[in-house]
């Protein structure tokens, strides 16, 4: 019988883990998670020695996961896969777990922590040394014959002396795991092949003031958008002074959109280091790290990153500086779409018209165009209808101002996965709908349902 069992929306993980664990890794997709924590449990065979939750499953989902997992196997070692976010502190309080292990940890980081539980449960009597054996006729796949051979053997040979052995343990591997989780990812991450005849879209978000909600909208929108197509999906953050994206999400970017639209990244190799991964299957371009530094951008150089990275996303969504500036006119050339968004401030509501006429004039409208009436209020004294008649144009799609966007910014997380009940959630995910109508999404989204102590 398999001793680790994988519980995971992450196709890129679950074949990393299948890699280093070969044969004996049991893997069930968060998809079934969709028709409750039962549908998973029933998938269960045996007596799995160590479960492994997540990436991208919600804390609902990993809390009635982790009590029925202990209540069927009180002995089971427990680890959450998530990355170091806002909120992870309230899951370690929260949930009974024996370990934390970063998604972008490196192999021999996640193996050594798979190890030292492995020891644990062998020495606390919870797990037999052969639990952990390779099973005699196992295929193991890619399984490095080493990292495998170091696990076994480390569960066989670890002593008391190596693992303070007490009830206190949980924090210790907590206190470990702390310290591996920092150690910065090396992960070379796959981007799945654009399908022939595929047309990658270009999605600038754009307005003609400040503070609209253009990037939570872009936000929001890339990780509605990487559900349909898993890490076919990059997020530019192309205000190019103030630009907060990788803020917003909790990132820690190495590289920005300086190093992306140099001359060096024509090399698709340089600009894939320019890149950073986010945990729900999306990249990022972050912003410039100073004013100056953005600045010194060419317009045309932004035109040509927005053309290369076309040639390996599905989906390019571009948040953009406040108002026309050479920059955002050059990406506005470059795009099969752009959403316009304002709020319902008579002063904003005239600037948009104003900015339709001078596209208008420029000949520089997207294709498609979508406008997004944000923060909408019934108290604000105007209608859709009046809305309409200052811009001179369609509302497509109305965002509610809602709290919830600010406690999801403040979580680091994005609006859509961390209130799905929200209504500018569901507004939102109605935009993604409009850009992508007919697609599936390959993931099942995410829902993390309010807490207890938080008011509605
Ligand atoms: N629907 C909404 N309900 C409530 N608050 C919102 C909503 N949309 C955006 N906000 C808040 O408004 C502020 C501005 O939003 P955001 O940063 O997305 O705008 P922006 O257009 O990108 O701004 P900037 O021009 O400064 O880049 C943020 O504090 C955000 O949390
Ligand atoms: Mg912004």
């Amino acid at each position: 019988m398999n001793p680790f069992l994988l519980v995971s929306r992450s196709a890129e993980y679950e074949s990393r883990l299948r890699a280093l664990l070969g044969g004996r890794l049991t893997v069930i997709t968060g998809e079934f998670l969709t028709f409750g924590v039962d549908a998973v449990m029933e998938r269960v065979e045996g007596t799995p020695r160590i479960a492994l939750l997540g990436p991208v499953l919600n804390f609902e989902e990993t809390r009635g996961l982790l009590k029925e997992l202990t209540e069927r196997h009180p002995d089971i070692g427990l680890v959450v896969v998530r990355e170091q976010r806002s909120d992870l502190e309230d899951w370690v309080d929260e949930l009974s777990l024996h370990a934390v292990l970063s998604p972008l940890a490196t192999d021999e980081t996640t193996i050594e922590l798979i190890r030292r539980l492995s020891a644990w449960l062998v020495v606390n009597g919870r797990a037999d040394e052969q639990d952990f054996a390779m099973p005699i006729e196992e295929e193991t796949g890619e399984a490095s014959d080493d990292l495998l051979a170091a696990l076994v053997s480390g569960a066989a040979a670890q002593t008391i002396s190596d693992v303070d052995v007490d009830e206190d343990l949980v924090l210790e591997l907590e206190r470990d795991l702390d310290s591996l989780t920092q150690t910065e990812p090396e992960q070379e991450w796959e981007f799945p092949p654009l399908e022939s005849g595929v047309r990658s879209e270009a999605i600038a978000v754009v307005a003609p003031k400040g503070g609209q909600g253009k990037t939570t909208i872009a936000i929001n929108l890339a990780t509605g958008l990487a559900e349909i197509a898993p890490n076919s999906v990059v997020l530019v953050d192309a205000d190019l002074q103030f630009g907060d994206i990788t803020a917003a999400l909790g990132l820690t970017p190495e590289r920005t959109i300086v190093e992306a639209a140099g001359a060096a990244a024509a090399d698709e190799l340089v600009l894939k280091t320019a890149l950073t991964h986010h945990a729900d299957g999306f990249f990022v371009v972050a912003s410039a790290p100073s004013p100056e530094a953005g600045d010194a951008i060419a317009a045309a150089a932004l035109a040509v990153l927005i053309g290369r990275l076309r040639t390996t996303f599905r989906y390019v969504i571009v948040d953009t500086t406040p108002g026309l500036g050479e920059h955002t006119l050059a990406l506005l050339e470059n795009v099969t779409d752009a959403i316009f968004v304002t709020n319902m401030s008579v002063p904003s509501l005239r600037a948009m018209r104003t900015e339709f006429e001078l596209l208008r004039r420029l000949a520089l409208t997207p294709a498609n165009r979508h406008i997004i009436l944000n923060q909408t209020d019934r108290q604000s004294g105007l209608t859709t209808r009046d809305v309409e008649n200052i811009i001179g144009a369609p509302v497509d799609v109305e965002v509610p101002r809602s709290s919830a966007v600010l406690l999801a910014s403040n979580r680091g997380v994005p609006l859509i996965h961390d209130d799905v009940r929200d209504p500018a959630s569901k507004a939102i995910r109605s935009l993604v709908m409009r850009i992508a109508p007919d697609a599936q999404p390959k993931r099942a989204r995410i829902h993390r349902r309010r807490r207890s102590n938080e008011s509605e």
